[in-house]
């Protein structure tokens, strides 16, 4: 099985993505915990070239690429040998999070997403869960973190807004397969949410 973890920045997705490995394992089942952008040494080095540096770095075209390059190397390496050894894969982030990301900085850019997802990776996880949190909040604990990796939170509210409403949209479009989870109140609290849906 495939879950993946979705959300605007300081969502909390990575704290529910590693107590969610914790639970299964706990339940007996063999865990990879994976992210992206990353997951597997290439796609690490790809990471780098995303998270860091100003936000307007990159054209929203070669983004899309950048990340879809990472994702495929992640899949070859690291999501594929681990389903077929039947093992359980949780990853921080998913094909989801460029079309929210890449789609929400320009709308027309969803269509080039899909043909490129379709194309290149073709995999969509079997549970999707988006921690669903206000943007002003997720805004003031990225500052709170800190770090290099800013990237994308240096784009502003507005941008954090857009992003929020495009994965609840996509909870809409897809209720079979992503969950919005309530992402208040403690990292417990929100893991039992997460763990009753799954
Ligand atoms: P992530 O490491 O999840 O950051 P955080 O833990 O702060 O949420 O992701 C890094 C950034 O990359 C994040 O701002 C979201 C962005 N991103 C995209 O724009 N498109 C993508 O396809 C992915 C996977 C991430």
């Amino acid at each position: 099985m495939l879950i993946s973890l979705e959300g605007i920045d300081g969502c909390g997705k990575s704290t529910q993505a590693r107590l969610l490995a914790q639970h299964l394992r706990e339940a007996g089942r063999d865990v990879v915990l994976t992210r992206e952008p990353g997951g597997s040494p290439g796609a690490e080095e790809i990471r780098r070239l995303l998270v860091e540096g100003a936000g307007e770095r990159w054209s929203a075209e070669t983004e899309c690429l950048l990340f879809t390059a990472a994702r495929r190397d992640h899949l070859e390496r690291t999501i594929r040998p681990a389903l077929q050894a039947g093992r359980v894969v949780v990853t921080d982030r998913f094909a989801d999070s460029t079309r929210v990301y890449q789609g929400a900085a320009r709308g027309e850019l969803r269509d080039l997403v899909d043909r490129l997802h379709a194309l290149m990776i073709g995999v969509e996880p079997d549970r999707t869960f988006v921690i669903d949190i206000p943007p002003a909040t997720g805004l003031a604990r990225g500052a709170a973190r800190g770090g290099a990796e800013d990237r994308f939170e240096s784009l502003g509210l507005g941008f954090q807004e857009r992003l929020a409403r495009g994965f609840r949209d996509l909870a809409a479009e897809h209720p079979g397969r992503v969950r919005l989870i309530d992402g208040s109140g403690t990292p417990e609290d929100v893991a039992a949410r997460i763990r009753a849906a799954l």
